[in-house]
């Protein structure tokens, strides 16, 4: 392991087709079209000294440092911002270039703070190289003149510090905030000799619109702005490339250490999903990983009521080995099950499916896709004949229509996000289908074309009218759907779009979406282009969530936006590994690569090589399992991290389900809210511990790399293999590394995918076999994956859950950008600042009909419970409609929302609940119970110390 950092040209690169040959001191060089002459130069080796330019913007050509001579030409331009011509001959060294550069770091260093020594970026700061490599030694105007403004450090923000002292001015942090993160929070305030970055309006980091990204950080040459993490610890000395594992992005990291510690993580530019960006978790939020609450050794307890023990590794696996194989020699062989994690890697996923399947002797398997994306799978496998996303991310440079349903990338899928709003200033236009005003409807630069604000719960029914204008304004693409679909479903689905009772004007009553505004909307998306569908759980999580998976794929296919780069659909994965999970076997129906359990030929396949004889019935469900194990058939529970208590609905039901077992297995980081309803808790490891990959949105398959060792003594794959062997049933894996080769022999998707390949490649996307050894980027390119795209019939049917006299408003549930899921990880770092709680977002006149102020505790019930949280009154949301996030076990949202679920996949209905809002005077007894009911829970006992 070593720095190794990665080179910066200096420009961002060129995507042109066309080549150009120059030469540089010399020698010839060829370089695409539009390359600046300082990237021509880097490729060759040679560094041109410069100080405003970077690759991850575009130049700017401030700093004047990077001069050239060009043969043929008068002056010394900048290298930075001069492309490379065709028969250009260019000189970087000569002895006017050596002088010029040389007086112009004399004027930099001459005002800035002479500290080198005790500077947090001594040996890391660019100005210091560049005095360096232009041979200054001494300044001409002395050390005594005037300095630059020094209005003192600004270390509001957790995670960096901003010391304008040192600022050179080169505005590489206010560029990198508009073109890579397209925020726009900082800009150059005053001017000539006082200029400085200023926040929002000249306001510390904390209270501007900053939103801790770190792309100003990287970009910053100076330790002008520097993450607090280098000046407690010092400056990294080496670095491993991993994944982060925070959410379906995927981004990519140069884990950077000193000695033994992690000093900082910094975007890889070669990641292939987030091109060197990042956002607040995934570049800062690691520091749960050393967080006290973290707990490092097993612990056991006979009874839920009892203390927690700490013991040695063997008791805990010898024990549940014994009472699971009690339980099912008591209660039968379906008695018990297990969770996958789709936070954990795609290998240790797959070992528990396996462990449940050979081990167990069941397919009573689920994972925490059951409440996110399963109608994703449901929908895009009958339609598609895949259960994943079309395209790769880059396939939003080419899109000139993007329609995001339900889903918030900007909170949700932040660096995707700022990808997407490149492509938005670039003039791409923008349709959003959202009960709320999301930050994508108007941000900087940015106002989406239509936002059509449904009620929740009537996903259906506009997607459907949007077919309906397709359909009945003649913009159905013919030649598209002969070819590709099967012709007589689409008849058959055509005339049931046009039917009136789906026109917009009909739909309009019940949607509360204007019809104009849905015909205008349906003939952009038809007409504009390149139309691309990005969707999240603002779709899946209804009763009809896999309908409107369906509708949507339809909408596609009837407009032929499918097949290439720039449309398509674009499930927005939630978890870093919800892919993964998914394509893996977690499914209690179907084996790795969605092959159902009752398809002979696969389960042979897989006995086979498992040894074992496989159950070919389904297995049950996570719900199934809960209403089992009430019923007491159902006793026994293996989950691996997946805190079901606080993120599954109806959290009286599930506390039930779980105290009726015998024995519940936790294993996880932290005693989550689930662990106080275990027996046994088993710590896991987290991403920084742990070798592994990850699959992210786009069906990327990238490396996670361990960093440090497991503070608890395993990795998570190996905890699961030791549970396998105490069960008579012993797995003998080495490395991840041969979990991937046997998942390769046993799924086709996966067939070309080995460690050594995505160590060459960086990252494959799957499909990944002999068709495609390179992976498959973009998906169904000639043919759909079932053969003939298939049409289905949406009908809409309105959710159960009503509104009424006693429950008027419907609450809709989603997350926040400083948070991540239950917020177990999230809420153990400093991300706490920007969301201390969970608050509920009331319309302005539903707060006032109900005496309700910004900030007080309002009791939110429904006819499941009720909790209470406080109030915060915004426009964003609409009259009629409540909305709040779940980060923070305290609140307990998941209290009042129902039992409903997706007809097909039994995904929950998070996002409809009636409810009823009324003030309140604080916590109710329930919450302040179940606080205390919680330490009771989480007691660990005290070790015993021998007798003296
Ligand atoms: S951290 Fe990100 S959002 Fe904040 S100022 Fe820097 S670039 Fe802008
Ligand atoms: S803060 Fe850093 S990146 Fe921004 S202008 Fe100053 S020196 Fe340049
Ligand atoms: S966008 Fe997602 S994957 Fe990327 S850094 Fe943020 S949390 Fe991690
Ligand atoms: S690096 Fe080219 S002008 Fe600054």
């Amino acid at each position: 392991m070593s720095l190794n950092p990665e080179i910066d040209y200096g420009t961002p690169k060129s995507e042109a087709e066309k080549m150009v040959t120059l030469t540089i001191d010399g020698v010839e060089v060829e370089v695409p079209e539009g390359t600046s002459v300082m990237r021509a130069a880097m490729e060759l080796g040679t560094q041109i000294p410069k100080l405003c330019a970077t690759d991850m913007v575009e130049a700017f050509g401030s700093c004047r440092l990077c001069l050239i001579e060009i043969e043929g030409r008068n002056g010394t331009p900048a290298s930075c911002t001069t492309p490379a011509a065709h028969g250009m001959v260019v000189k970087t060294q000569t002895d006017r270039l050596k002088r010029l550069r040389k007086g112009v770091m004399e004027l930099y260093i001459s005002e800035h703070p002479l500290d080198c020594l005790t500077c947090s970026a001594n040996g890391d700061c660019e100005l210091q190289d560049m005095a360096g490599a232009v041979g200054l030694r001494d300044v001409r105007y002395g050390y005594d003149g005037a300095r630059h403004p020094n209005p003192g450090i600004d270390a509001s923000n957790p995670y960096f510090t901003y010391e304008p002292s040192k600022c050179i001015v080169c505005s590489r942090c206010v560029r990198a905030c508009e073109e890579v993160q397209g925020t726009f929070a900082l800009t150059i305030a005053g001017r000539g000799f006082s200029s400085v970055v200023s926040p929002s309006m000249e306001q510390p980091f904390i209270d501007s619109e900053c939103v801790s990204c770190g792309a100003c950080v990287q970009a910053c040459p100076t330790a002008t702005l520097n993450e607090k993490s280098v000046i407690d610890i010092g400056t990294p000395d080496k670095a491993v490339v991993t994944t982060c594992a925070y959410c379906g992005v995927g981004c990519t990291f140069r884990a950077e250490m000193r000695g033994d510690e992690l000093v900082r993580m910094i975007p890889y530019k070669e990641g292939k999903a987030n091109r060197g960006h990042s956002c607040v978790k995934g570049r800062f939020a690691y520091g749960y990983a050393h967080h006290k609450d973290r707990i490092t050794k097993p612990m056991i307890r006979e009874k839920i009521t009892d203390p927690w023990r700490e013991v040695s590794w063997e008791e805990p696996i010898q024990y549940t080995a014994s009472e699971f194989k009690r339980i099912q020699a008591k209660y039968g062989k379906g008695s018990v099950g297990g969770i996958t994690s789709s936070r954990c890697t795609n290998e240790e996923t797959y070992l528990v499916q396996k462990l449940i399947r050979a081990a167990f002797g069941n397919n009573n398997v689920d994972t925490c896709a059951r409440v996110c994306h399963s109608p994703t799978g449901y929908g895009l496998k009958t339609t598609l004949g895949e259960s994943a996303g079309t395209q790769d991310f880059d396939s939003v440079e080419q899109t000139d229509v993007v329609l995001i349903i339900g889903a918030n990338p900007t909170d949700g899928h932040p660096v995707f996000a700022s990808r997407m709003k490149k492509r938005l200033r670039d003039g791409a236009k923008l349709i959003i289908v959202d009960p709320r005003r999301i930050d994508l409807v108007r941000t900087p630069h940015i106002e989406a074309d239509y936002h059509l604000p449904l009620k929740p719960g009537t996903n259906v029914a506009v997607v459907t009218s949007l077919a309906h204008v397709v359909v009945t304004e003649g913009l159905v693409n013919e030649k598209f759907v002969r070819e590709r679909c099967d012709w007589d479903e689409f008849q058959e689905w055509a005339a049931f779009a046009a039917d009136p009772r789906h026109s917009p004007e009909a739909v309009e009553k019940f949607t509360g979406v204007p019809a104009e505004a849905i015909r205008g909307a349906a003939r952009l998306y038809a007409t504009g282009g390149n139309s691309a569908i990005y969707y999240g759980l603002g779709v899946t999580e209804h009763s009809q969530g896999s309908t409107t998976v369906m509708a949507i794929a339809n909408l596609a296919m009837a407009t032929g936006n499918m097949g290439r780069k720039g449309v398509g659909v674009n499930p927005l994965r939630g978890q870093n590994n919800v892919q993964g999970s998914c394509d893996m076997g977690s499914f209690p129906h179907e084996l790795p690569g969605y092959r159902h359990v009752s398809d002979d030929a696969t389960i042979e396949l897989f006995e086979q090589l498992w040894g074992r004889p496989l159950d070919n019935e389904p297995g049950l469900r996570i719900p199934n399992m809960i209403d089992a194990a009430l019923d007491g058939s159902f006793k026994g529970i293996y989950i691996q991290g997946e805190d079901i208590l606080q993120s599954d609905p109806n959290t009286q039901h599930m506390a039930a389900g779980l105290a009726a077992m015998e024995c519940v297995v936790v294993q996880d980081l932290f005693l989550i809210e689930t662990a106080n309803y275990a027996h046994v808790f088993l710590p896991g490891s987290t991403f920084l511990e742990k070798n592994g990959t990850f699959t992210n949105a786009e069906r990327r398959i990238q490396r996670v790399r361990k960093v440090m060792a497991p503070v608890n003594g395993y990795e998570d794959w190996e905890i699961t293999q030791m549970l396998s062997g105490a069960l008579g049933y012993p797995m003998q894996y080495d490395h991840p590394s041969q979990i991937m080769d046997e998942i390769a022999r046993l799924t086709p998707t996966f067939q070309g995918v080995s460690y050594e390949k995505l160590d060459e490649l960086g990252s494959v996307q799957w499909p990944c076999n002999e068709a495609a050894p390179g992976g498959t980027p973009i998906m169904h390119i000639d043919s759909f994956v079932r053969g003939k795209g298939k049409f289905v019939i949406t009908e809409y049917v309105a959710t159960d859950e009503k509104t009424g006299p006693r429950f008027p408003l419907l609450l809709t549930t989603g997350r926040i950008l400083s948070q991540y899921n239950v917020g177990a990880q999230t809420r153990r770092t400093a991300n706490v600042v920007w969301h201390e709680e969970d608050r509920l977002e009331i319309h302005p006149s539903d707060a006032e009909n109900r005496g309700v102020r910004d900030g007080d505790w309002v009791k939110i019930a429904s006819r499941t419970g009720e909790t209470t949280l406080r109030a915060l009154i915004t426009d964003r949301v609409a009259s009629g409609v409540v909305y709040t996030t779940f980060h923070h076990p305290s609140t307990q949202v998941n209290v009042v929302t129902t039992e409903f679920s997706d007809w097909a996949t039994n995904c929950p209905e998070y996002k409809v609940t009636a409810v009823q809002i009324a003030p309140s005077n604080g916590p109710s007894e329930w919450q302040e119970e179940y606080e205390e009911l919680s330490k009771a829970a989480r007691r660990i006992a005290e070790p015993l110390v021998a007798a003296e």
